[in-house]
């Protein structure tokens, strides 16, 4: 029986805040298949995760097949923001959610991960933030482009440059996109189209580099659109995922748990010959080129009836 078995690999997956995303239903999918679990959350919400977790508001997702609650070994709080404590302005260390922490940016969390374990196996980054994402980007300032471009593709970067040298040979990293890096989809805006299309390329880059400096795999699933609490501060999630009923070859809702399948596999061993690529977990939704529901097929009833199929 062909099985995805991480028994012995240790996992970090950033971008864990709640069982809503991507990040905890792949955190959940590497549990299934034996690997340890570390995972980062971004600092600010640290304290409402761990009460959440505490009081068992996650208890019903937590389970796992064999009937036992899926645990993590560590979590670590993390701005990837910030790559070293010089970086984090006065009135970030002042604000009362990071005040309490310390070792939050990219690099002492790495220093911290390796005390405490020595090296990882797996690196999921599962985080994006783009503060002016419901504006166009004609309308998008430079400040908020550039806080997209740095929340959600420079902290990849940033992830894999400090964890490389952590990382077991044979290792596997992977990275969440969207496919509005490579098809205009207005509404997910604030430069966080350019932020998805800098991650995917950077997937090549640093699949070479890592592949050649570290013998790591780098890869992304570029996802079909998910009610995660980031998605739904876009605030046109439940449109996108009525359209993508409407008009992908396949008609259901996409479960989270369906990438983080495609996901262990990319970060198991069955995928060592697969890096540098972005794959689609999205219905099939990528593959149309028609939308089959628009007003100005229906007309034509062999294009009515597949839109309602
Ligand atoms: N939901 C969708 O429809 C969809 C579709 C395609 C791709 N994605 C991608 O999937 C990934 C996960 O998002 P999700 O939709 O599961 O939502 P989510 O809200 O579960 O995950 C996003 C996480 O990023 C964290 N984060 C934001 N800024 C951070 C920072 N500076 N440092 C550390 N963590 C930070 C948030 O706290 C949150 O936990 C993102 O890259 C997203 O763009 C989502």
């Amino acid at each position: 029986m062909l099985k995805i078995d991480l028994r012995g690999k240790r996992a970090l997956i950033v971008g864990i805040g709640d069982d809503q995303g991507f990040g905890w239903a792949i955190a959940k999918a590497l549990a299934e298949a034996g690997a340890e679990i570390l995972i980062g959350t971004w600092a600010p919400i640290v304290r409402i995760f761990t009460m959440s977790w505490e009081n068992g508001k996650f208890d019903e997702s937590r389970k796992l097949s064999d009937g036992s609650l899926f645990q993590y070994k560590k979590l670590y709080p993390i701005d990837a923001v910030f790559d070293k404590m010089e970086d984090v302005p006065q009135e970030i260390r002042e604000n009362k959610r990071y005040a309490e922490l310390t070792g939050y940016t990219v690099s002492e969390v790495a220093a911290q991960v390796e005390k405490d374990f020595g090296k990882i196996d797996i690196l999921v980054h599962s985080l994006a933030n783009g503060p002016e994402v419901t504006k166009d980007l004609l309308d998008t300032s430079r400040k908020g482009y550039l806080a997209a471009m740095s929340s959600s593709a420079y902290s990849f970067v940033s992830l894999l440059a400090h964890f490389g040298p952590l990382m077991n040979e044979g290792g596997s990293v992977l990275s969440l996109t969207y496919i509005a890096s490579v098809r205009a989809i207005p509404g997910y805006g604030g430069g966080m189209s350019s932020a998805k299309a800098a991650l995917e390329s950077d997937t090549r880059t640093l699949a070479w580099e890592a592949g050649r400096k570290w013998k790591l795999r780098v890869n992304a699933i570029s996802a079909g659109a998910l009610r995660s609490r980031a998605a739904k501060a876009i605030g046109m999630i439940d449109d996108m995922i009525a359209y993508s009923h409407a008009n992908a070859p396949l008609t259901k809702d996409l479960e989270a748990e369906e990438v983080a399948r495609a996901a262990a596999f990319l970060l198991s061993p069955l995928a060592s010959a697969i890096t540098g690529a972005v794959i689609y977990v999205d219905n099939g939704m990528h593959a149309m080129g028609l939308a089959v529901d628009s007003a100005s097929l229906q007309k034509n009833a062999a294009y009515a009836s597949k839109a309602k199929s």
